[in-house]
């Protein structure tokens, strides 16, 4: 491959061989293509890659100032340097017009060979390092566009992630709603069925049918306590100062059905005059993603069941809380994985592996903390165990 393409315009073939004498003599890597008429040389700039024109002035047909201007009007052909080589147009106006139309030289002849080499080679030299700009510049644009798109598609990545983890929080949210209105619900279906019966049977007695309307009155408003309970938690996440203790237990209490339900005993050690300026909800849902996961760890083991939680304030004045189990811990080559998202060792029915995620950026983006995970052995009451243990810490105000 050469690295410039010279096209030379003569109708006189004594020039135009000369000027192939000239430029294989004396350039390397030049291809050179010749035409015999300033038509032909413009056909030939419509098929080649041309870099350098020179141009003869007298032609019949169209003249060399006449193909200089067609080429100079076509966009394909306007930036290829024109180069006019004569030997009849010598004038100073000829000149003039030869640079009016856009020449970059006009050379006349006679001219000494090496002189004209010269010249020539600057221009190639000139036209090369343009090419090399324009490579640079190319990758370079290449370079920006790739970075663009990857920032596009991390961006739609994050959005879909937290689209997915408010899903997620979603669906955790209405599946503890339905597993707390379980029972109510059948409680008041199973008192106005007997209300409807006894009526229908006519033995209905009016003390106990208040007292069965009572009852669904009572049962119904928890059913609508609940509803506050998890809105509250959910979606108001405001900066308020607040107790850690209330904060603890209010995500013990939204976990105490499955706590009891696996026979798990939540042992707590709360410094309980501990106020801070953060967000209160964020944390119960972070506390309740730890526990959740404990409490899928303990599942699996058949001996006593503990989740410990202690709060403290350590001596570099930052709120501790610390939160470990007693389910073995976390295998060696998982432990370094679980805050990544869709990190998960459950069964797809059980968990999508954003729990950890979440509760991250929680912590370290919205709270301006720091969380930890790591497997730790302990004694409780004379006995050795062996579990998870969360470590968060907090500041006292945000
Ligand atoms: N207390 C723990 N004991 C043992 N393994 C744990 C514990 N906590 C987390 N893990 C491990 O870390 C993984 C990631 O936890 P994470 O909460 O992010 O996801 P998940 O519980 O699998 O699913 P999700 O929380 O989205 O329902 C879990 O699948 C589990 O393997
Ligand atoms: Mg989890």
């Amino acid at each position: 491959m050469k690295d410039i393409t010279i096209l030379a315009v003569d109708d006189i073939e004594a020039n135009r061989v000369s000027l192939q004498y000239l430029i294989q003599e004396y350039l390397e890597n030049v291809h050179l293509i010749l035409a015999s008429s300033g038509e032909e040389a413009l056909k030939i700039t419509y098929k080649e890659e041309i870099d350098i024109i020179i141009l003869d002035v007298q032609m019949p047909g169209l003249d060399g100032f006449d193909t200089a201007k067609y080429l100079k009007s076509n966009p394909r052909t306007q930036n290829i340097p024109i180069i006019f080589l004569t030997a009849a147009f010598k004038k100073e106006e000829f000149q003039q017009k030869g640079f009016q139309i856009g020449a970059v030289d006009y050379l006349t002849k006679p001219i000494e060979n090496h002189q004209f080499i010269n010249k020539l080679n600057l221009y190639i030299e000139v036209i090369i390092k343009n090419k090399q700009l324009k490579a640079v510049n190319d990758n370079l644009y290449k370079a920006l566009q790739k970075e663009i798109e990857l920032k596009e598609q991390i961006q739609k990545q994050q959005l879909e992630l937290i689209e997915q983890s408010k899903m997620a929080a979603l669906g955790e949210m209405i599946g503890n709603i339905a597993h707390q209105w379980r029972q109510p619900l059948s409680l008041i279906s199973t008192c106005a069925s007997g209300i409807k019966l006894n009526h229908e049977l006519g033995i209905s007695k009016e003390e106990e049918v208040i007292n069965s309307l009572e009852t669904i009155l009572k049962t119904a408003q928890i059913l609508s306590e609940t509803i506050d309970n998890f809105r509250e938690y959910s979606y108001k996440d405001k900066l308020a100062k607040f107790n850690l203790s209330e904060v603890i237990n209010k995500a013990i209490k939204t976990r105490e059905h499955l706590i009891n339900e696996n026979s798990i005993e939540v042992i707590t050690n709360l410094d309980n005059n501990i106020e801070l300026t953060n967000l209160p909800n964020s944390l119960v849902q972070a506390l309740v993603n730890i526990i959740h996961n404990s409490k899928d760890a303990l599942e699996k083991i058949d001996t006593k069941r503990y989740i410990f939680i202690e709060s403290f304030i350590d001596k570099n004045n930052l709120i501790v809380i610390n939160i470990k189990d007693n389910a073995g811990g976390i295998k060696t080559e998982h432990i370094n994985k679980v805050f990544e998202p869709y990190f998960t060792t459950k069964h797809q029915a059980h968990g999508i592996g954003l729990g950890l995620n979440i509760t991250y950026k929680i912590i370290n983006d919205s709270m301006y903390g720091k969380i930890k995970i790591k497997n730790i052995k302990y004694t409780y009451q004379e006995k050795i165990y062996e579990g998870a243990e969360v470590t968060i810490t907090l500041p006292f105000k945000i």
